[in-house]
């Protein structure tokens, strides 16, 4: 390996900054450093605007870096570098520094904040293989009134994408609105009227074009506004169309991820240029599985998305794949939309069944069509007491005897589901089954595995380790049965994996915002999975990837759908649009439930399931100006240049009536009560019929009180608005069942065909 030093003088030599005020320059930096303090690492530095519009950005942003002159720390010390020059979401830049050079420009007039970059992970923690079709699962009808997407632009920030498969094919896609400014990198003309503009913010390798070279952009594309796409078939054995929730939108890519890793200063400048590019909705799936920020300010892609969403863009994001636990979310500020994950209702079911005549039904992808199931001996990988055995670790099934039988893996432990296929294969065994960690419950996926499996619950995995331990000759044997539709009992529930609230950063606004589908979730993928292919054709691939990643591009499809059904709603009316308006009950009209299969609480669910058709037409939105957040920030005790490096602009929150976040016009509650009765009021704004009154259902939280006035909202216009306020009244803890920390409850407005209903989460102090 190369040391950070070496790199640094290379680096060195290579370049010499230039800033061109139209574009974001991006220079290859060195490799990250270790911990010397003298040691570079990117940081990205926000600044006030220059007061002057004489003075560019370009030598404003130079004025923040030390020269070489004054520089009299070490010999060895470089020149900064600035790799990202920021000038529409944020004033700032990234460069690579010293903790030293950042420290002297804390004194320099017009510094606002500085921030060592986070790396982020598309929010894949799963990774399965597998090709197949999409069904459509969300109306047609909606399809057809929002005019499939066509003219909205949908920017994905992630890992490039694959230009030349069939799903960015532009057929009914009329050219770009005359806004779009945006550029296509690609050589040749692999843009067109689908894909109409990629571009490669990764300083380390802004050199190459866009290409996808994970899947995960390509895929997080197709999923958000694919095209239809016929004859997408699986392992050669289902056919059907293949296509994206807004199939006639245009899309917009920007690579600010590889090796499912992202820099923060590159997605910041991806957002800085979507934004000055034009386009109306930004996608992105990414975020922080390890580091939980308890404020927006230190979290730069909230702050480009507040950028973003003054400009009247609607950022969707993913919750982060870190569930089940609460606490455990990502992109959680309440200008942007947080997604979470479940199932849709589709099983690729693979049973395996014991020698007790005991079935248990669990998931695979690959399901080879010429299997043919016998009975075979049955052991458990962890039945020498090892932990790494149990969990089928590369290399840990040497001393166990799995020769010709199926083996009992577990899941969990870091390690990929395939990857335990592959080290029971690689010892001779001839099946697995998967069997989830308690955490994980009811939640299995379906993957294409390298030899015959299948994926069973925990529950169903502790059953199957008391057979093994209750016979001295334990068989099994693996049963495909194909793609089941119509598991309407559970379908949609929440991911195992899909993060939890309560907010850190702001436990006073609910998170997630909502779940939609994230499970077997099928689109473009850049390359072959299958190497048994005969008919294929390489250019017209999918895969399945579950994660919240691959929800929040449904949710950016349906954010374009609106757009063009409603072109004038603020991102913050599509928001409730689709808030509001959220199923809360599955198919079959049960509670949504979780992995547990228990009724999943608010801090998993947020509103409930996107219901697309239903949030085009809400009937009443709670809307907010990006001005509204002003005040909500300041009441969540920020400094003043704590609240600039998010507005981006000067603000003194002793001249702001600053409130509680709750009292932000949000679509939804999050109350933490103490013994004190609390009043918030909420404005909405009647998009549906002119003439039309709306009387009040509650649901009251149990252990407290709430009065709602007034209880009946009459308007006479469109766009007419309405305030009421919610109290929220402590009452005795003896009301409370045991030890219960959290009620939950909603409050509805209801119309004829219009029920615009809030989630209430009560956390008592
Ligand atoms: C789609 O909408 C158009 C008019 O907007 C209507 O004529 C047509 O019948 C609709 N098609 C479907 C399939 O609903
Ligand atoms: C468990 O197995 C792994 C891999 O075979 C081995 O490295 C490790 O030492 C074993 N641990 C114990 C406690 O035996
Ligand atoms: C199976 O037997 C082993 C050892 O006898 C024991 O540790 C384990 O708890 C048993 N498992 C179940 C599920 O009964
Ligand atoms: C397909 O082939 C490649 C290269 O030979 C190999 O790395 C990969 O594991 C194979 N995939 C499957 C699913 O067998």
């Amino acid at each position: 390996m190369e040391s950070g030093t070496t790199r640094l003088r290379v680096f060195d030599k290579i370049t010499i900054f230039h800033i061109a005020l139209v574009s974001i320059l991006i220079f290859s930096p060195p490799v990250l450093g270790d911990e010397d303090l003298n040691q570079p690492k990117t940081y990205i530095i926000l600044t006030k605007k220059p007061e002057s519009d004489q003075v560019s950005l370009e030598s404003w942003y130079r004025s923040f870096l030390p020269t070489t002159t004054t520089s009299t720390t070490s010999s060895n010390q470089q020149q900064p570098q600035i790799f990202h020059a920021y000038k529409n979401v944020v004033t700032g830049f990234a460069a690579r520094l010293t903790a030293e050079q950042v420290r002297a420009m804390k004194d320099k007039e017009g510094f606002v904040s500085s921030q060592l970059e986070r790396t982020l992970s598309l929010q894949t923690t799963h990774t399965p293989k597998f090709l197949g079709l999409l069904k459509q699962h969300q109306g047609l009808g909606f399809w057809n009134r929002s005019n499939y997407g066509k003219g909205v632009i949908i920017g994905v920030v992630d890992s490039g994408i694959f230009p030349d498969h069939p799903s960015f094919r532009d057929e009914g896609v009329p050219p770009p609105p005359a806004k779009w400014k945006g550029k296509c990198e690609f050589k040749s003309k692999l843009c067109n009227n689908k894909l109409i503009g990629a571009r490669n913010l990764q300083k380390v390798i802004k050199t190459e074009p866009p290409y996808d070279k994970d899947g995960h952009g390509s895929h997080t594309a197709g999923t958000a506004a694919g095209n239809f796409v016929k004859g997408a078939n699986v392992f050669g054995n289902a056919y059907g169309t293949a296509v994206g929730v807004a199939p006639h939108a245009h899309l917009a890519i920007y690579r600010a991820c590889s090796k499912k890793a992202c820099a923060e200063s590159d997605i910041l400048a991806a957002i800085d240029v979507a934004v000055e590019d034009g386009v109306d909705v930004i996608s992105i799936s990414l975020g922080d599985n390890h580091v939980r920020l308890n404020h927006f300010y230190s979290d730069l892609i909230a702050v480009g998305a507040f950028g973003a969403t003054q400009k009247g863009i609607i950022v969707s994001c993913a919750a982060s794949n870190s569930g089940p636990h609460h606490e455990t979310l990502s992109n959680e500020a309440p200008w942007m939309l947080t997604v979470g994950a479940s199932t849709i209702d589709r099983t690729i079911k693979a049973t395996a069944t014991l020698g007790s005549g005991a079935e248990f039904d669990g998931e695979s992808l690959f399901q080879p069509k010429d299997y043919r199931p016998t009975l075979l001996p049955l052991v458990y990988a962890g039945s020498n007491g090892n932990q790494s055995s149990a969990l089928c670790m590369k290399n840990s099934l040497t001393n166990v005897k799995v020769k010709g039988k199926i083996v009992l893996c577990e899941n969990g432990g870091g390690i990929p589901r395939i990857s335990k296929g592959k080290e029971v294969k690689r010892a001779g065994g001839v099946g697995m089954i998967l069997m989830n960690q308690k955490a994980d419950g009811y939640t299995t996926l379906a993957d294409a595995h390298v030899l015959p499996a299948t994926h069973v619950g925990y529950a169903s995995g502790l059953k199957i380790k008391a057979y093994i331990n209750s016979t001295k000759d334990p068989k099994a044997k693996i049963l495909f049965k194909g793609t089941v539709i119509g598991n309407q009992k559970f379908a949609p529930a929440v991911a195992s994996f899909s993060s939890r609230g309560p907010s850190k950063a702001s436990p006073g606004i609910l998170k997630p915002d909502i779940i939609g589908p994230g499970v077997s979730i099928l689109a473009a993928w850049p390359f072959s999975v299958d190497n048994s292919t005969t008919s294929i054709s390489k250019k017209s691939t999918f895969n399945v990837i579950p994660g919240t990643s691959m929800a929040c591009p449904h949710l950016s499809g349906i954010a374009a759908l609106l757009k063009s059904s409603h072109p004038h709603w603020s991102p913050a009316v599509i928001k409730s649009a689709i808030m509001t308006t959220a199923d809360v009950v599955s198919l079959a009209r049960k509670p949504i439930v979780d992995e547990t299969l228990s009724p999943a609480d608010l801090f998993a669910t947020g509103a409930g399931h996107v219901n697309p058709s239903k949030a085009n037409d809400p009937g009443l939105v709670y809307d907010l100006q990006p001005d509204d957040y002003i005040p909500y920030l300041c009441g969540l005790k920020y400094t003043d240049q704590q609240v600039e490096a998010i507005i981006q602009r000067k603000v003194k929150c002793s001249q702001v009536k600053s409130i509680p976040e709750t009292q932000l016009n949000y679509p939804s509650f999050s109350v933490l009560l103490g013994s004190k009765t609390q009043s918030f009021t909420r404005t909405v704004t009647n998009v549906g019929k002119a003439s039309s009154t709306f009387t009040l259902g509650v649901s009251v939280p149990q252990g407290i009180g709430m009065r709602v006035s007034p209880r009946k909202l009459v308007f006479t216009k469109v766009n007419q608005k309405a305030t009421y306020t919610v109290e929220f009244i402590p009452q005795s803890k003896a009301g409370m069942d045991g030890n219960r920390q959290f009620g939950e409850g909603y409050l509805k407005w209801v119309s004829g065909k219009y029920s615009v209903r809030s989630p209430i989460s009560v956390t008592f102090a």
